[in-house]
C-alpha cells in the first residue's frame, strides 16, 4: 500500500511515522475508500513495504482501534470497524477543474432536462407507508429469479469461454434467431439479419438518433409520450414536434397537417401499450399512418416495447409489420416481460439501416453482454419466458381492473383517466383549474404517489394530468392507494392555495 511517509519526521519535528500511518488510515477509511469489513495489510507486510520497523505499523493500526476506525481480531488481522466516523470530502490542495466550461452541447440539455424532471423524479420512490403508483416498472416481486439463475448456470458451464471473449455486435445468434420466431406471433416478419440486438429500448433511441439526426433537425412525436425517448432526440439537437392522440393513437390528421409545414426527420410512437396512457391505435388509422408516412418518405420509429402486455382485446399487428417500403425501425425489449435489469432489446429494420446502427453501436460499447443474450435464448427456449408471460399477464391484468374500478368508486366528479389497454399505466385528468403540481405533495402527505404528468408532454404542458403505473403496486393496496389520492383530489378542490414541496430521491423515470 502506498503511503507517502515524512521520512524526516522525528529529525525535524514533524508527525512521528506512526502518526502518519494512522492518519492516512483514517481519511481513507473516512472517505469510505476502505469500507468497513475489509482488512488491513499485515503489519509485518506493510513494515517491509514502507521500510519501516514492525512496531510502528502496529502502533498505528493499536491507535486506529482505540479512536473506533478499526477492531483487531487475534490471530486474523485489523479490520475497518463498522461504524468507523465518515467525513465529507477532503478540500481540495489545488485548484479543480471546472468542468461546466467543458460540457458539449449534449451535456447542457440533458442537464436542463433533469432540472426539469426534478418534480416527478422526487415523487418515484417515497418513503415507507407511501403506496406509490410512480415506478413504470415490473413487480420485482412476481420475477422468475431462480429460474433464470439456473439457466444462466448452465450457460456459463456450457458456453462460458466463447460468452465471456469479445463478441461480434450484432448479437447472439439463437437470440436474434428465437427473435425472428418470436415476432411472428405478432405478424413481423424479420430475418435475423434484419434484427441488431441492443442495451435495452434506450440504446435503440441514441444508435437511432446518432445515426440519423443532425442537430435542428425536427422530430415528430405523439404526445404525451415516453420523456426518456425526449431526451434522446433533444440531447442530439433536434426539435421536438408533439402530435397529439386521437381515437387511442397519435392524430394522423393532425400529422398530415404539420407535415404540410414543415419536414421532420422522423416520428417516434407507441401504437401499442402505450406509455402513459396504456391506449391502442386502432388499425384502421395504422393503415393511414404508413401511408402518411411513405407519401412524404417519414421514417417512422415503432417503439413496441411490450406488445405482449394487452388486456382483453389483442392490439393490431405493429406497423413494422405492414411496413412495404421499409421506413419503420422497430424497438423492443425485455425490460417489461422480464427484466429491466438485464438491459436487452433489440431493433428490427431494414438490413441497409441495421448495418449502419451496428456501426454506431460498435463505437458505443463493441457489443451486448453475450452472457446475458445467450442466457435469454435458453430461457425463452426452454418456454420459461412464456409461461412467466402467463402468469404476470393475469396479475397485471387483476391490478389493472382494481385500479380501474377504484378510480370509478372513488374520483371525484370531472376527474377523466384513459381506459389503459396495455403496458403498465394510466393517464389521469384533473379538473380546468387543478395542477398536479400542487397535488403531489398532499398526495405524499396522505401517503400516495404517482408521476406528475408534465414530463410527458413535449410542448411543457400537462399540468393536470398525472400518470399513475399500477404493475408494482400490490393488489391488496390498489383501493387504499386511489382512496387516499381521492381524498388529496377532493382537499385540493377546498383548498387550491395550500401547497408544499416533497423531497426524496430521485430515481429513472420509466
Ligand atoms: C415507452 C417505453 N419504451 C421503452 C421502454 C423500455 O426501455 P428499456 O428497454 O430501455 O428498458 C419503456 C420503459 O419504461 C417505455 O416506457
Amino acid at each position: 500500500m502506498k503511503i507517502p511517509l515524512d521520512r524526516s519526521a522525528d529529525r525535524n519535528g514533524r508527525l512521528p511515522l506512526a502518526r502518519q500511518i494512522q492518519l492516512h488510515f483514517e481519511r481513507l477509511i473516512s472517505q469510505r475508500l476502505l469500507a468497513p469489513g475489509v482488512k488491513l495489510p499485515a503489519t509485518r507486510e506493510l513494515a517491509l513495504e514502507l521500510g519501516v520497523n514492525r512496531t510502528t505499523v502496529a502502533q498505528a493500526y493499536e491507535d486506529l482501534v482505540a479512536g473506533g476506525w478499526a477492531r483487531a481480531h487475534v490471530g486474523q488481522g485489523t479490520f475497518v470497524a463498522d461504524a468507523a466516523p465518515t467525513a465529507p470530502p477532503a478540500a481540495p490542495t489545488a485548484p479543480r477543474l471546472e468542468w461546466t466550461g467543458f460540457l458539449s452541447k449534449a451535456a447542457q440539455i440533458v442537464a436542463a432536462d433533469a432540472r426539469r424532471r426534478e418534480a416527478w423524479s422526487q415523487s418515484a420512490r417515497p418513503g415507507p407507508g407511501i403506496i406509490s403508483f410512480a415506478g413504470g416498472v415490473p413487480d420485482s416481486a412476481l420475477f422468475p429469479t431462480d429460474a433464470f439463475r439456473r439457466v444462466l448456470n448452465r450457460v456459463i458451464r456450457e458456453e462460458g469461454r466463447e460468452l465471456l471473449q469479445y463478441y461480434p455486435s450484432s448479437g447472439y445468434p439463437p437470440l436474434r434467431q428465437y427473435l425472428s420466431s418470436y415476432l411472428l406471433r405478432f405478424g413481423l416478419e424479420a430475418r435475423p439479419e434484419d434484427i441488431l440486438i441492443v442495451n435495452g429500448t434506450q440504446q435503440g433511441f441514441d444508435l437511432v438518433a446518432r445515426t440519423l439526426l443532425d442537430p435542428g433537425d425536427f422530430v415528430a412525436i405523439e404526445q404525451p409520450s415516453y420523456p426518456r425517448a425526449m431526451q434522446v432526440f433533444r440531447a442530439f439537437g433536434a426539435q421536438l414536434l408533439p402530435v397529439p392522440m386521437a381515437g387511442g393513437g397519435l392524430s394522423v390528421d393532425h400529422l398530415e397537417r404539420l407535415l404540410e409545414r414543415q419536414a421532420p426527420k422522423l416520428l417516434y410512437c407507441q401504437p401499442s401499450a402505450h406509455n402513459p396512457t396504456g391506449l391502442t391505435m386502432p388499425a384502421a388509422a395504422r393503415r393511414r399512418l404508413l401511408d402518411v408516412a411513405a407519401r412524404h418518405r417519414l421514417p417512422i420509429v415503432e417503439d413496441g416495447f411490450d406488445g405482449t402486455l394487452f388486456y382483453g382485446e389483442r392490439p393490431p399487428a405493429p406497423l413494422k409489420a405492414a411496413d412495404a417500403s421499409g421506413q419503420v425501425i422497430y424497438l423492443g425489449t425485455f425490460s417489461k416481460i422480464l427484466f429491466p435489469g438485464l438491459r436487452l432489446g433489440w431493433i428490427v429494420a431494414s438490413q441497409e439501416l441495421i448495418e449502419r446502427l451496428d456501426m454506431a453501436k460498435q463505437l458505443a460499447d463493441i457489443h451486448t453482454s453475450p452472457l446475458i443474450q445467450a442466457a435469454v435464448y435458453h430461457f425463452c427456449r426452454q418456454r420459461l419466458l412464456d409461461r412467466h408471460q402467463a402468469r404476470v399477464l393475469r396479475e397485471y391484468a387483476r391490478r389493472r381492473g382494481a385500479l380501474l374500478a377504484a378510480l370509478g368508486r372513488r374520483m371525484p366528479d370531472g376527474v377523466r383517466w384513459t381506459e389503459t389497454q396495455g403496458g403498465f399505466s394510466l393517464l389521469v385528468e384533473l379538473p380546468e383549474g387543478m395542477e398536479t403540481a400542487a397535488l403531489l405533495p398532499r398526495a405524499v402527505e396522505r401517503g400516495v404517489a404517482f408521476t406528475p404528468g408534465n414530463a410527458f408532454f413535449a410542448d411543457g404542458g400537462g399540468e393536470r394530468a398525472l400518470r399513475l403505473s399500477f404493475s408494482a403496486v400490490p393488489f391488496s393496496q390498489i383501493e387504499e392507494g386511489v382512496r387516499r389520492l381521492a381524498d388529496s383530489v377532493r382537499e385540493l378542490g377546498r383548498h387550491p392555495e395550500r401547497s408544499a414541496r416533497v423531497r426524496g430521491p430521485a430515481v429513472p423515470l420509466v
